[in-house]
């Protein structure tokens, strides 16, 4: 079986990064290796760019945020997704070019399709499966408000995460192939469910 590349999306404190443990069991399960990475920060070059695009004291303009967002990912294709994938593990990552359209294109509302071109140019893998997990917005932001300290992402306001859950809905209506909605809104047994299922069916390709 090729190794497969997943990724997991949605706004903030949808529940991606706590269904991780569930999609590694499985994983583990059949004996399959993997990678667990994230976006930004999963090469070294992204770990330095994610302490500075995270910070809630820096300024940043959504067109330096963009280019940042796709320095990170270039990176971390190059040096972790494609050599891990080539080596036969699978890669598991939370987060990847969803978010840019998502958060850059409807959160900071920078032209869609100029983030598309500029993905295309980069040359990136596409995900055999992806995770989107959804939940208003709304329940979602008091989640992470129970968290703590926000980041520069989690501070700004409703509107713009509402920006952010609308692209991803209309990106898993034109990809219905590949994106998969998980509804976080449901009990976390279901939704975990939800994403065992989804997983399953890449052991079958
Ligand atoms: P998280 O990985 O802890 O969710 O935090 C990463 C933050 O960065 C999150 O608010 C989403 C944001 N982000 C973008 O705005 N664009 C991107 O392309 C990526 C990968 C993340």
């Amino acid at each position: 079986m090729k190794a497969k590349f997943i990724t997991l999306e949605g706004i903030e404190g949808s529940g991606k990064t706590s269904s991780l443990k569930s999609i590694t069991d499985l994983l583990d399960k059949k004996n399959i290796s993997y990678i667990v990475t994230r976006e930004p920060g999963g090469s070294s070059i992204g770990k330095e760019l994610r302490a500075i695009l995270l910070d809630p004291d820096t300024e940043i303009s959504p067109e330096v945020e963009l280019m940042l967002m796709l320095s990170d990912r270039k990176d971390h294709v190059e040096k972790i997704i494609l050599p891990n994938l080539e080596k036969g593990n699978w890669v598991v990552s939370d987060r990847f070019m969803d978010s840019s359209i998502a958060y850059q294109g409807g959160g900071r509302q920078l032209d869609k399709k100029l983030i598309i071109s500029l993905t295309d140019y980069l040359n990136l893998p596409q995900p055999d499966l992806t995770l989107l997990f959804d939940l208003p917005v709304e329940i979602s932001l008091s989640r992470v408000k129970a968290r703590g300290e926000l980041d520069r992402f989690e501070k700004e306001e409703l509107e713009f995460h509402k920006r952010i859950r609308n692209t991803y809905l209309d990106l898993a209506k034109n990809n219905s192939n590949r994106i998969k909605i998980i509804d976080s809104s449901k009990k976390i047994e279901s939704m975990l469910n939800n994403v065992k299922q989804a997983i399953e069916k890449l052991f079958s390709e």
